[in-house]
């Protein structure tokens, strides 16, 4: 039963990763450069991003985003947020959809549609932006 139930769990992993697969191509995506970012990078944004990037993001991440969250899952390689190289796209709408729709091989980044709202997202690319070199 154990044996069949798991299978049956990576049957539905493969599926999730094939259909999500469109916004997961390294190198961004059309719908996420045409995205502009609603939500004005103030100091209230950028707090507000902040406190929700250490609930959600820090264990795997890292404290200060550069990808050595110590309990991210093996092998998963959370990217470092603060170097000037974004893999998934550089604008905002694109790392938006990223935090929305999740990441990484085997999708060990689970987007977070329906646990944040967008505006949460938003303040989280603001703050993400306030941190590292990186510009658009
Ligand atoms: C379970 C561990 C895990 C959690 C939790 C997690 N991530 Fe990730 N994240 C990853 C992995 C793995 C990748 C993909 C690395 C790769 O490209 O192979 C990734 C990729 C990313 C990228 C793309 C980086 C780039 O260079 O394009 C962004 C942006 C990002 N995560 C932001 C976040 C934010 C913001 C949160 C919290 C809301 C979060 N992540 C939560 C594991 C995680």
């Amino acid at each position: 039963m154990h044996r069949v139930s798991s299978l049956i769990f990576g049957l539905g992993l493969a599926l999730v990763a094939a259909t999500s697969l469109s916004a997961q191509n390294p190198g961004g995506s059309a719908e996420g450069k045409a995205m502009k970012n609603p939500v004005a990078a103030n100091a209230e944004s950028i707090s507000a991003g902040q406190a929700l990037y250490a609930k959600n993001c820090r264990f795997c991440h890292g404290p200060d985003a550069k990808g050595n969250g110590p309990m991210a899952p093996k092998d998963s390689h959370p990217s470092d947020l603060t170097d000037a190289k974004w893999d998934r796209g550089s604008t905002d709408g694109e790392i938006f959809m990223v935090i929305r729709d999740g990441a990484g091989p085997e999708m060990k980044m689970k987007g977070y549609k329906g646990r944040m709202t967008d505006t949460d997202i938003w303040n989280v690319v603001n703050y993400l932006r306030s941190l590292g070199p990186k510009k658009k």
